[in-house]
């Protein structure tokens, strides 16, 4: 019977143009018609999730118990079940299921599926949202023809504290950049609608403050004031929820003594209250059952009742829901209401995707073949990946590689790794696909230029067997490249470090390789902003190149020969000691001002400088620009009024380039003290050698705003700064005004 009605009401919608919201509410009215079908049991079974992991491949003979749960309606969606074949498969038995709904596949698509793109921090140093955006959108064209629905990404957790492992998946420190880099992510996963076949369910994650975890160790506690969680940690939530992110995922932290997956303020408050959202939260893996380790509840029927009276709609991999929610409904502890919110939340979500009109329509072999293996795809992370690169130093000019230059020694243990060069997270990565930097560099300079490549020490022990032969090449080179850095898996979930210089023998290897004295360029790969002053002192040439993806070794032979004119920026403040860590441009003033030629009083250290090694925003060019003529249009603003900056920006060197400028605001007397500067505005300009381009950013009230001491988002009137320039640190421009 129900498969007849919901038949006929999918040809009624054949060939017919609604309007968004005409289609909503019949994508309303549909749900609630199998909601109505629904037995308690099967609307619990919506709210369940379980893991593929055993289910496909050898063992899903083993593992009836799973499958003979999805025939009985005991499942809502699966993570880590992909591939056609294997989608298809276990689709088929939830269509033996009494109502046959569809499951939803979910994975972790990070920074792509089978084309890896550089992890998601290199990405954010290209302040380019066009292309972050782009390469979501292939991570989610390759996701979508495979079978999955649905990634758990884009984390848009600021992180301030590079010993986070996972500070390698999000945006960085900044929230007006990371508010732009949310919502082209989830632009890019999602496509304008959901629907496509081109396209997957975005989940912003973790929900939230999970970036702030205390001491930087995963899946620590978090303490945080209500101001510091609205003016710095939900502003990308709340791009997220604006651009449309179908999903939700809280966190595996407490905030303030509360586990997020029980946390009415974040989930029914804010998310679904304030913010009216109307997608779907998932917890994360088993945190609902991890209540009790944190002594939140003690047992699970309580973590389930938490969870789902605070707005959590589907239990990732606790099994909780699936044990308690009914005795929980049939005792009255937990009313229907809430159960129907949450599959109503899921169901619609399935519509959306057109599951219910065809649940296989993801699964089509054809296009798995030609996405998977689709060349546009690949000059595509080579783009991304060139622009990701940022250049630290380039003393005397010592890059690009001069033609003078005929014998290179390439010496480090990332120079020929190719799984380490795809980072964590890496989809369904093949690392024989990666072009490593030693490929990269054969086939950019060809037979004019020797390479002699030498590993010379290993990535993560203290062996220090291989030197001799690194010395000796070093010796007999020009120039010497060294590619040094972390291992793929010394980032991402659970890989804090307290320390986070480069790991094992590395930095001997460089002092004994550099004390040849001969020139070197350092290229750094890693996940997080490592400290590495030593190099950063003495090299000649630093490039900072994260973990680039498939094509990394090309984009850094590109940027090293110069066929690409750098033009990254950090997104995240390079620290000089770990003991200044968390470290960010956009601190606070204090009473005690910080002054680096007085010895105490002063709000610092008495051995380190409060500078960091690089600054939020830094990223050198191989030519040189000149910031010029800033002028407003007005000294004064008017609350609903506007002012303008203006102000010349000239290529004064000899290469084209790419500039990423930037505005920062200050506000100097406020109700709430305000930090020293403020991310504001930036542009990504490019300009010939010699060329200028006046460029303008507008100031309005929004730019002006704050959470006031009532949690309310305003602006106070008084004085203003304006400054801009190509880093938080180096602003060559400066005018105030006053708002009225
Ligand atoms: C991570 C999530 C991820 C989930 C599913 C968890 O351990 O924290 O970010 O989406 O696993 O793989």
């Amino acid at each position: 019977m129900y498969k007849v009605k919901i038949s006929i009401i999918s040809l009624a919608l054949a060939g017919i143009q609604w309007s968004a919201v005409a289609q909503r509410k019949t994508i309303n009215q549909r749900v609630d018609s199998v909601i109505r079908l629904m037995t308690l049991d099967e609307k619990i079974g919506q709210l369940n999730q379980y893991s593929g992991r055993e289910v496909t491949g050898p063992l899903v003979k083993q593992n009836a118990n799973m499958l003979n749960d999805i025939k009985l309606g005991k499942v809502g969606s699966m993570l880590n079940v992909q591939g056609v074949q294997n989608t298809r498969h276990v689709q088929e038995v939830a269509m033996q299921s009494r109502l046959k709904i569809p499951l939803l596949f979910g994975m972790d698509v990070i920074h792509g599926y089978k084309t890896i793109f550089p992890v998601p921090l290199a990405e954010s140093a290209t302040w380019d949202m066009d292309l972050i955006r782009l390469s979501a959108h292939i991570a989610a064209k390759e996701a979508a023809a495979v079978g999955l629905h649905w990634t758990f990404a884009p984390m848009v957790d600021i992180a301030r504290d590079p010993r986070w492992g996972r500070i390698m998946e999000g945006a960085g420190e900044d929230t007006y950049l990371g508010n732009y880099i949310a919502k082209a992510r989830v632009l890019g996963f999602q496509g304008e609608k959901l629907g496509g076949l081109d396209a997957v369910m975005a989940c912003a994650k973790h929900f939230a403050a999970y970036g702030a975890s205390s001491s930087g160790r995963d899946y620590n506690d978090v303490e945080m004031s209500d101001h510091q969680l609205w003016e710095i940690y939900l502003p990308p939530f709340k791009a997220a929820v604006d651009a449309g992110a179908a999903t939700f995922m809280s966190s595996f932290n407490t905030l303030n003594g509360v586990p997020t997956a029980a946390s009415n303020y974040l989930q029914r408050d804010i998310l679904k209250g304030k913010w009216k959202y109307s997608g779907f939260v998932v917890s994360d893996w088993g945190s609902i059952d991890q209540m009790i380790k944190w002594g939140y509840v003690g047992n699970k029927k309580d973590a389930a009742l938490k969870a789902i009276i605070s707005g959590c709609d589907m239990d990732m991999m606790s099994y909780s829901y699936l044990e308690h929610l009914k005795e929980l409904v049939t005792t009255k502890q937990v009313s229907i209401t809430l159960i129907d919110d949450a599959v109503k939340r899921i169901l619609v979500k399935k519509f959306e995707l057109g599951l219910f009109e065809d649940p296989y329509r993801f699964c089509n072999e054809e296009r798995e073949k030609t996405e998977l293996n689709n060349p546009e795809h690949v000059k595509a992370t080579l783009k991304v990946a060139q622009k990701s690169i940022v250049l630290l130093k380039n003393q005397d000019a010592v890059l690009p590689i001069q033609k003078t230059v005929k014998n290179i020694a390439l010496i480090g243990p990332l120079a020929d790794s190719k799984r380490d060069m795809q980072g964590a997270w890496a989809g369904a990565n093949e690392a024989e696909r990666v072009v490593t930097l030693l490929k990269g560099l054969q086939q950019k300079l060809g037979q004019d230029v020797r390479i002699t490549y030498v590993k010379g020490a290993p990535i993560k022990t203290n062996d220090t067997t291989g030197f001799a032969e690194a010395v000796k090449a070093a010796k007999n080179a020009d120039l010497v490249i060294m590619a040094l850095g972390e291992a793929y898996d010394q980032s991402g979930e659970s890989r804090s470090r307290a320390e986070i210089g480069l790991p094992g023998s590395q930095d001997d290897l460089f002092t004994a390789v550099q004390s040849t004295g001969k020139p070197v360029v350092a290229v750094l790969m890693a996940g997080r902003p490592l400290i590495f002053n030593n190099i950063a002192n003495k090299a000649n040439a630093v490039l900072y190149a994260w973990f680039l993806g498939d094509q990394a070794g090309n984009a850094i032979a590109d940027v090293l020969t110069g066929a690409v004119n750098p033009s990254g920026k950090l997104p995240v403040t390079f620290p000089r000691s770990v003991g200044q860590i968390p470290l960010t441009y956009n601190d606070y003033k204090t009473g005690h001002p910080y002054n680096a030629n007085v010895f105490q009083y002063q709000t610092g250290y008495i051995d380190v400088p409060n500078a960091p090694r690089f600054a939020f925003g830094y990223g050198l060019s191989y030519t040189t620009f000149k910031y010029s003529d800033l002028k407003l249009d007005k000294t004064t603003m008017a609350k609903n009024g506007k002012i303008t900056a203006g102000f010349t920006l000239t290529n004064t060197g000899s290469r084209a380039g790419e500039e990423v400028v930037q505005l920062y605001i200050h506000d100097p007397v406020a109700s709430v003290v305000q930090p020293t500067k403020k991310l504001k505005g930036f542009q990504k300009v490019v300009l010939n050698p010699g060329e200028s381009k006046s460029i303008t950013f507008t100031i309005d009230n929004e730019t002006l705003s704050f959470y006031n001491q009532q949690l309310k988002w305003d602006s106070e009137p008084g004085k203003f700064k304006v400054m801009i320039g190509g880093a938080s640190d180096d602003l060559k421009l400066q005018a105030d005004f006053e708002l009225k």
